[in-house]
């Protein structure tokens, strides 16, 4: 939630931090802003009348760059920020950067502070005047209440004042020509270039300018200005830090000819699921992490995550368990970190977090660190927080990923929760050496068949485009088919704003059943070959009640009542086993509701309300 950038170099600011939060918008978008400093001495101007110049405002980004203001920005240092609310409205002032009472100190915030009521009443008490409902002013205000000449230190008690979270980019008049950043629990790069140094959320808002990055850890503060960077602690203390090259380059993070990033990203899977198998199951870091994994050391599995990440648990439960014979738990992290969980040093939680900076997961990592059970992170974003804290940590090789919905990012989560399953089956003894060789080969095959998926898209998109009429659809499927189906509800309503829900197909009538009427959608997911007979006494039961039916899967299609009747449109998926049947089933899914979404004239990679990395409860 919330992009942050700033920058401080030998270029113009002004047009550095508006690209840079071009390639940070995925994490809010209800507003933006920017603030610059120029040197008093280059405007010539008495310190008085010196100060920041600043526009922000509700919107896009787009709104921010063609305000004619924005054009008018002159200077060599600045910071900006496009918001995702969560105090106070989307609104020109709420809109960061936030400066302190006298204009001395702006900050751009993401985060939330806990206790900004408490300090609010006490600056206000002291004289001080808040303009903005934010949480985030409060932070401004105290810096400037507590400054007298040294901005570190007046940070040092700020933050020694401030409860919650914050990744934090820090200006002063006084010092125009420095940035000072600091986080705790939300992410902070540091760039650095030829040209100038960078503070940002994620890595993409750099990478036109440089591939050689810091990432910064909780507690640390970092000072920039044009020529270098100095970490210090609370005790202002030097500290060393390694630099990290990015490996991967710009036009990962570009659209590339693509009308949106989730079409880019889709397409990209095949690729996506190759590399993640290379480097899981050839050599690679992922092999040798999980080659030191030890199930016997567990009697509980506990697969902890929110949204999309949850539902690659719940896909990866039934592998679990149908291949190892152990009963696995699939908890929503936000649930779990509250419910006083059953765990301790004999149970693996497993964290499956894309960003691997969601809140929720992270609270939930550190619940069952505290309770001394074993963390395994699956993230994507190297130098996340779940990333550097789980005591060890898979990585899909899924690349940045922008669009808001996740997609391939998913599907390489799915591929390392069966690899983490085939591990499990083959230390218990439950698999021979050829069962298991078998089932590798299996995942191996995946790529090949998501690419045929891809290459036969236009009869899916060509019924997905005459979807966008329907009120309601909904998703059933029966065992795995039935995980799936959530992620394929959940895909449709995050970027179509239809109305879903997935079901499993035997639950439909003790309830839901009421809800199917003529034209309601029913997409069905058949890939188990020995449910395929159940799934479809299910659809026929929908349709006797004015349903139409999509099936998607590879099974059917023989049987008239597959494919014979009007109701029903059969598309069918590659062949594969039954247990690995989400990787293929996810991509038509994800098809099927970009195609709605697209036809609808939605932005597709930015819905409404949401927000790429949820970094807050
Ligand atoms: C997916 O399309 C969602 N936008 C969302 O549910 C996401 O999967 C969830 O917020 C978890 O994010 P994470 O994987 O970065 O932890
Ligand atoms: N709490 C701040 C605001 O509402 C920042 C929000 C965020 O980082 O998501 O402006």
């Amino acid at each position: 939630m919330c992009g942050i950038i700033g920058y401080t170099g030998r270029k113009k600011a002004a047009p550095i931090i508006l690209d840079g939060l071009k390639r940070l918008e995925y994490r809010g978008y209800d507003s933006a802003g920017i603030a610059l400093l120029t040197r008093r001495e280059d405007l010539g101007l008495r310190r008085e009348d010196y100060g920041f110049q600043v526009v922000k405002q509700k919107g896009r980004l787009a709104a921010l760059e063609e305000n004619p203001k924005t054009a008018k920005l002159e200077g060599f240092t600045g910071i900006g920020h496009t918001r995702w609310a969560t105090h106070g409205e989307p609104s020109d002032i709420n809109s960061h950067p936030h400066l302190g009472g006298s204009n001395r100190v702006a900050i751009v915030h993401n985060g939330i502070i806990e206790n900004y009521k408490q300090l609010k009443a006490k600056l206000e008490s002291k004289g001080a005047r808040f303009v903005s409902q934010t949480d985030s002013e409060v932070i401004a205000q105290l810096a400037e209440h507590y400054y007298s000449g040294d901005l570190i230190d007046a940070l040092i008690k700020t933050f020694n004042a401030l409860q919650g979270s914050f990744a934090l980019g820090v200006m002063c008049v006084d010092n125009p020509d420095i940035i000072i950043a600091v986080r705790k629990d939300n992410p902070l790069i540091i760039g650095v270039s030829e040209h100038g140094n960078f503070i940002a959320s994620d890595v993409p808002a750099v990478l036109n300018h440089t591939n050689k990055v810091y990432y910064m850890e909780d507690g640390e503060i970092a000072v920039i200005n044009k020529d270098e960077v100095t970490f210090i602690n609370s005790d202002k203390e030097v500290i060393t830090k390694p630099q990290t090259t990015v490996t991967w380059g710009v036009d990962d993070a570009e659209k590339g000819g693509y009308p949106h990033f989730m079409l880019k990203e889709i397409t990209e899977q095949p690729k996506v699921l190759n590399d993640t198998v290379n480097i899981t199951f050839n050599e690679g870091e992922n092999k040798k992490t999980i080659d030191k994994i030890d199930f016997l050391m567990f009697n509980r599995i506990v697969i902890t995550a929110c949204g999309s990440a949850y539902n690659a648990g719940l896909c990866g439960r039934y592998v679990f368990e149908k291949l190892c014979r152990r009963s696995v738990e699939v908890e929503l992290a936000s649930e779990f970190r509250y419910k006083d969980p059953i765990i301790d040093e004999k149970t693996l939680v497993i964290l499956v977090s894309q960003s691997g900076e969601t809140a929720d997961t992270i609270a939930a990592m550190r619940e069952a660190k505290a309770r001394g059970a074993a963390t395994l992170g699956i993230v994507n974003v190297i130098g996340s927080t779940i990333a550097k804290e789980s005591a060890l940590c898979l990585f899909t090789a899924a690349g940045p990923e922008i669009a808001v919905a996740t997609t391939k990012a998913f599907s390489a989560q799915l591929i390392l929760l069966y690899a983490l399953a085939l591990k499990a089956a083959a230390n218990m003894g439950r698999l021979t050496e050829g069962a298991l060789l078998k089932l590798e080969d299996e995942i191996r095959a995946l790529p090949a068949k998501a690419a045929e998926i891809l290459e036969n898209v236009d009869v899916l998109q060509k019924y997905s485009s005459n979807c966008i009429g329907y009120k309601s659809v909904f998703f059933i499927g029966r065992n795995i088919d039935y995980a799936i189906a959530a992620e394929g509800s959940l895909k449709l309503k995050e970027i179509s704003y239809i109305h879903s829900e997935a079901y499993a197909g035997g639950e439909l009538k003790h309830g839901t059943i009421s809800l199917i009427e003529d034209n309601t959608l029913v997409v069905t997911i058949s890939n188990n070959p020995a449910l395929h007979g159940k799934i479809m006494s299910n659809a026929e039961q929908v349709i006797s009640r004015g349903a139409n039916v999509l099936l998607l899967g590879n099974c059917g299609g023989a049987r008239f009542e597959d494919c014979g009747n009007e109701k029903i449109t059969f598309i069918k998926l590659p062949c594969c086993h039954e247990l690995f049947s989400p990787s293929l089933s996810a991509i038509a899914l994800q098809l099927f509701a970009y195609y709605i979404a697209a036809n609808k004239g939605l932005d597709v990679d930015k819905p409404r309300n949401l927000a790429k990395s949820v970094t807050v409860e």
